[in-house]
């Protein structure tokens, strides 16, 4: 469908979960739209306002105040799929595929653009609606920083800080108690909070889904720290992390998510198994979704405001389907179709993993 002189019209919806910098983008499109003469529309509640027909117009007014705010004032959804949309009929869950109603929608709404704010659930949904001719910009966001085609994700340094917050407050009972303080940070399959997050609190161990870990080498390093007089130790766990030859913790499975797949528990199994090994007083922490709340840093103020501002510019230039991504110091853009084609994992020659293990951390191999 490709827009017929100026584009005039643009919708704009946040997808997936949500984390902190999600309102600067939405704010980063709506203010520069009016100078555009573009109507912006805030499409409610994700993919599910999209098919359902939920939005309202957005004004400079409606975009006050909001740098600051954590959340999304569009609301989101990660059960909005349209091409797997979930019906319950009698307690059984069935699968429709409602995407004529995304375009039809888009049609009365008479949109020229369509701007989708998400991580990598959100930028594969988008490409299926590519397929269909709808005109899509992605803008990529998760605290999780697992999108290959650009360097950092907004989202992601905000959930770094608080884990860093909580090193650094669990340090001192940690220290005081000579415990061990196992902390579950979220991340999904990749362990770019854990890593960043553990470095940047100081901690001792850090296990992430990328190297699968053996409990010896664990309860060795805490040996190790005892024998040099530290009789506390902080392990940060990612939520996808597994010892060698064991499997990922599942929380539960919902057929009804986008991704049915909700990890979580791996905390409470390390400390308990730390408990059994070492027999230290072992404790837990699960950071959960506060990774996810409140305010954003400055940097992913400013990054989030970037991309917004970027989006905005592409869908003026009519350069459909494509992702804003940070390339170095600089915002680019990717074919969406690229940007999803892999996942961003820690690799081993990752610089702050190999500072990680020069400054003592272990990662459990
Ligand atoms: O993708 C972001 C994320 O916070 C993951 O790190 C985590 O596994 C998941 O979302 C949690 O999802 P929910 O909020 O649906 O429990």
């Amino acid at each position: 469908m490709p827009a017929k002189g100026n584009v005039r019209r643009i919708g704009v919806l946040t997808g997936g979960g949500d984390c902190p910098g999600l309102n600067a983008v939405i704010r980063g499109v709506t203010k520069p739209a009016e100078d555009y003469g573009m109507t912006v529309y805030g499409i409610l509640d994700g993919f599910e306002g999209l098919v359902e027909g939920r939005a309202k117009e957005l004004h400079n007014a409606d975009v006050s105040g909001i740098l600051s705010q954590g959340g999304t004032i569009l609301g989101s959804s990660n059960k909005g799929d349209p091409f797997h949309w979930p019906v319950e009929n009698n307690g059984k869950v069935e699968i429709e595929d409602r995407s004529a109603d995304v375009v039809k929608n888009y049609n009365a709404w008479n949109l020229d653009a369509l701007i989708a704010i998400g991580g990598d659930g959100t930028m594969h949904i988008c490409n299926k609606l590519c397929g269909l001719g709808l005109n899509i910009i992605g803008v990529p966001k998760t605290i999780d920083n697992d999108l290959e085609a650009t360097d950092v994700t907004f989202g992601h340094d905000s959930a770094v800080y608080v884990v860093t917050e909580a090193l650094d407050r669990l340090h001192t009972t940690a220290s005081s108690h000579h415990r061990v303080i196992v902390v579950e940070v979220m991340g999904r399959y990749a362990g770019w909070i854990a890593l960043h997050g553990g470095l940047a609190g100081g901690a001792d161990i850090i296990l992430i889904p990328e190297i699968p870990f053996s409990w010896e080498s664990v309860f060795k390093k805490i040996h190790e720290r005892e024998l040099m007089g530290k009789r506390f130790s902080l392990v940060c766990v990612a939520e996808g992390a597994r010892p060698e030859g064991g499997d990922i913790v599942i929380t539960e499975k919902d057929k009804k998510r986008t991704d049915p797949i909700r990890l979580g528990g791996i905390g409470k199994v390390v400390a308990d198994k730390i408990e059994e090994g070492t027999g230290r007083e072992t404790r837990v922490t699960v950071l959960g979704h506060l990774q996810r709340g409140g305010s954003p840093t400055p940097f992913d103020r400013i990054l989030s405001t970037k991309f917004g501002a970027f989006a905005i510019e592409l869908a003026a230039e009519k350069k459909f389907c494509r992702m804003v991504a940070l390339k170095g110091n600089e915002i680019k853009n990717v074919k969406i179709e690229d940007a999803i084609a892999r996942q961003k994992l820690v690799r081993q020659d990752n610089q702050a993993l190999i500072a990680a293990r020069r400054v003592g951390i272990s990662f459990g191999d």
